[in-house]
């Protein structure tokens, strides 16, 4: 099979390396595409160098831009290569303008397409990755769902028929780089001056908890954090810029937070392996800060990964002081290995390719 591996936003880089092992291991081509949806070294490069991945084959280099225009662009430039390069499969992954703009361009194309972390919903229209999800599941030949909740959700929506469940690709990175991240623990929590279970982790990035126009929300996240008796990291990710300079020109002072350049996949993940507590709206770290074994407050109205919330594993606090408040009191230490488990257990990918090489090879 030749497959083209489309990726452009940070959070997708982390699903390439297994997969990509084992199919060049099984004699296969794999062609790795980089739309550029993300282009700071901060949110890409740095990650490709953690991961130990090649440079990508292509890089679109589509920029920032509205959804419209940027995901137009992906469009246009993805069907460009798609037509050169010929695969017999497209791969997308997740919920970002690059994997909408693959599908497309794909499907369009005549050829097939292959989705990893499908079936995966919060019921959100307003929210982009929502549409982004249930196109990109709907165009797909085959979908790859990460839990049992997932693969229900396809099925609700007659896709079941060409939706398989795989475990999920994140936790088989995240299992694999466990080691590396030790030895990036000691100099950095040396250089922030913090103790090991004496400090907590905050990421914001999500457009509703980050615009100006929602400054409101943000302000409430970010006065119960800076009020707390333990310093709080907080790796700024360029979106949430402009709402942290608002607050500092209001406030003066962040209290307890500390704010850092965002950090590479091993930094960020050595940082919460020894912190107290995590707070995010990225569904990402809130699955890593659990498989970590720490506490998790998920800063979101929509409620993405439901089963870290029944399972008692995270606690979600909206984005009052009021909520956020109980759910930091609720969080509780989750058990690291009954999480392993029900994510699969770090073999979703023998179960993708499997699945790719079923269907297509
Ligand atoms: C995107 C994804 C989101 C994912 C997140 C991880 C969509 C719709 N959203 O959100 O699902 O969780 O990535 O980070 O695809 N910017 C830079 N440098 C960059 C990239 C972006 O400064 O390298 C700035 C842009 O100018 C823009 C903002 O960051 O103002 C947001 O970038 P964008 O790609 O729209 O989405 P994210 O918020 O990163």
């Amino acid at each position: 099979m030749r497959i083209a591996r489309i990726v452009g936003a940070r959070p997708q880089f982390m699903q390439v390396p297994s997969i990509m092992r084992l199919l060049e291991e099984a004699g296969h081509e794999h062609i790795l595409v980089h739309t550029g949806q993300h282009y700071d070294h901060a949110l890409s490069g740095s990650f490709f160098a953690d991961l130990g991945l090649p440079a990508p084959a292509y890089n679109l280099e589509v920029g920032s831009g509205r959804h419209g225009e940027a995901t137009g662009r992906m469009i246009e430039r993805i069907e460009r290569v798609l037509l050169e390069i010929k695969p017999g499969v497209v791969l997308v992954d997740g919920d970002t303008n690059s994997t909408l703009g693959a599908a497309l361009a794909a499907v369009k194309l005549h050829i097939p397409l292959a989705h990893i972390e499908a079936g995966v919903r919060d019921f959100d229209r307003r929210r982009p990755e929502e549409i982004n999800r249930v196109l990109t599941d709907h165009a797909s030949d085959l979908n790859f769902a990460p839990v049992p909740r997932a693969l229900d959700n396809l099925k609700k929506e007659n896709l079941g028929a060409r939706s398989m469940l795989t475990g999920d690709v994140l936790l088989d990175c995240f299992l694999e780089h466990s080691g590396r991240r030790e030895g990036f623990r000691g100099p950095l929590l040396q250089s922030l001056r913090l103790e090991p279970g004496g400090y907590h982790v905050i990421t914001l990035h999500r457009p509703e908890n980050t615009d100006l126009d929602e400054y409101g929300r943000f302000a409430e996240i970010i006065s119960f954090v800076a009020a707390l008796d333990k310093p709080a990291v907080l790796p700024l990710h360029p979106r949430t810029k402009a709402a942290l300079d608002r607050y500092r020109a209001a406030f003066g002072s962040l209290g307890a937070i500390k704010v850092i350049p965002p950090a590479s996949y091993l930094e960020l993940l050595a940082l919460v392996d020894a912190c107290d507590c995590v707070f995010t709206d990225s569904g990402g770290l809130s699955r890593e800060a659990v498989w970590a074994g720490r506490r998790c407050v998920m800063l979101l109205h929509a409620v993405t990964w439901h089963d870290l919330l029944e399972q008692g594993w995270a606690q979600i606090g909206a984005t009052d002081r009021a909520s956020i408040a109980k759910a930091f009191e609720r969080a509780k230490i989750p058990e690291g290995a009954a999480a392993h488990a029900f994510f699969g257990g770090g073999k979703a990918a023998q179960a993708i390719v499997a699945g790719l090489e079923r269907t297509f090879g």
